[in-house]
């Protein structure tokens, strides 16, 4: 480890294979005692670290462990890059705006003996990827972890990586892409939505389908690998190709959700179909209508991490066996409470509902975006009768 002096602030945390200088909690805590990442000097939040263990599980699958090129435009204090350079063999740029997060930056490459690994730069995110975009170097990874909306930075990454790279997306807006205010989901994503029973899983749509959008009009279609919902953000990688072809093919696969509030019946409309007038109906979108996983790169890597030997948090390859489950069915969660409002019973309990739908041979199962939703390929009128008989038992 490299000799870096410390101040009375900094403490050292260890995260994965990373030692990382950090402000002291005790610091920086709100009236209720809790650790307000926001108020320190420098970014650091320990909740991030499933999100930075699953991104360097899925670039030691993606890239065979092999060596790869990456930019991190808002990077902190540095932690999510050293690591993907010491637990998944990148090499790459960590740059922030701050100042302060710069100098950290800068202390905890040289902490991890990574100054021949990573450079650090002090550059607004577009000016730095428009930087890189303008050298020679082929960008394999854009990792795009800002304050909020991930919007403003999209067109320039897109721009910037190589063909075949993929861009990880982090957004924190939830409260915006969940509908808690539609003005402002419009202004950021350009789409209309309304508070629904399945809102945590429009606003992720919703996110892919304005970045799809954005960077079509950069001639680059970007096909998302792995999409979803976790604490208060949502995470997704896409693979990027710069061809307008299949920006154009995959802007197939933008639409909008036909929904009933009364009857909580939601249906996927393409572009062509949303020329009809549906009355009574909410329409929002445009979004993403397609899958929200890849499932090769979910086998792609558990397979590495079992053939690697890796030590990882077994909750993160659960988590990854879940989605995978879960995103068999493509039809937007539905919630028990709203199905059982309707249907004039009790809530059940969620696994014998889904046991039951499975009984009558549909696929079920849970989902993570809220513990009272289900996901199933049975109909409305299917899963309402089959919460009838359960309540008639
Ligand atoms: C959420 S934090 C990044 C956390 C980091 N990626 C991690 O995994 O710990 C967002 C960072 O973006 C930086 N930032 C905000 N606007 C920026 C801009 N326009 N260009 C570069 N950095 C920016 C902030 O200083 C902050 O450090």
């Amino acid at each position: 480890m490299g000799d870096v002096k410390l101040y009375e602030w900094d403490t050292i945390v260890t995260e994965g294979k990373a030692r990382i200088i950090v402000p002291k909690q005790e610091f920086f805590l709100r009236s209720d005692g809790v650790y307000e990442p926001a108020w320190a000097p420098v970014f650091y939040n320990p909740v991030m670290e499933h999100n930075r263990s699953l991104t360097v599980l899925l670039l030691t699958a993606l890239f065979n462990g092999g060596e790869f090129f990456f930019i991190e435009p808002l990077a902190g204090t540095g932690v999510r890059s050293i690591r993907i350079a010491l637990e998944a063999g990148g090499v790459g740029i960590a740059n922030d705006l701050e100042p302060l997060s710069y100098r950290y930056i800068t202390r905890n490459i040289a902490l991890n003996d990574l100054c021949n690994v990573i450079e650090a730069y002090n550059y607004d995110a577009n000016s730095l990827m428009n930087n890189v975009r303008n050298s020679s170097i082929v960008v394999d990874f854009i990792d795009l972890d800002p304050y909020g909306s991930p919007m403003p930075f999209i067109e320039e990454a897109a721009h910037s990586i190589g063909r075949g790279g993929v861009i990880a997306v982090t957004a924190t807006d939830t409260a915006t892409l969940n509908c808690n205010y539609p003005e402002a989901c419009y202004r950021r994503y350009g789409a209309w939505c309304k508070r629904v029973d399945f809102s945590k899983e429009a606003g992720l749509r919703i996110l892919i389908g304005s970045i799809v959008r954005a960077s079509a009009a950069k001639d680059v279609a970007l096909k998302p690998l792995i999409a979803y919902y976790k604490d208060y953000y949502y995470r997704v990688f896409f693979m990027a190709d710069k061809s307008a072809g299949r920006a154009d093919e995959l802007l197939k696969n933008i639409g909008y959700i036909k929904y009933d509030a009364r009857t909580l019946n939601r249906e996927y409309l393409t572009d062509s179909e949303m020329v009809k007038t549906y009355e009574k109906h909410l329409i929002i979108g445009p979004l993403w209508i397609s899958a929200l996983i890849d499932v090769s790169i979910i086998e792609k890597t558990i397979t590495s991490v079992n053939e690697r030997g890796l030590s990882v948090n077994n909750k993160i390859v659960e988590f990854l066996r879940e989605l995978s489950m879960e995103y068999e069915i493509n039809t937007p969660y539905y919630r028990l409470d709203k199905l059982c409002k309707i249907a004039g019973v009790n809530m059940p309990q969620r696994s014998k509902i889904i046991g039951a739908l499975k009984e009558l041979g549909y696929r079920a199962s849970a989902t993570h975006f809220d513990p009272r939703g289900i996901r199933t390929n049975a109909s409305l009128n299917e899963i309402l009768s089959a919460l009838q008989k359960i309540s008639a038992q």
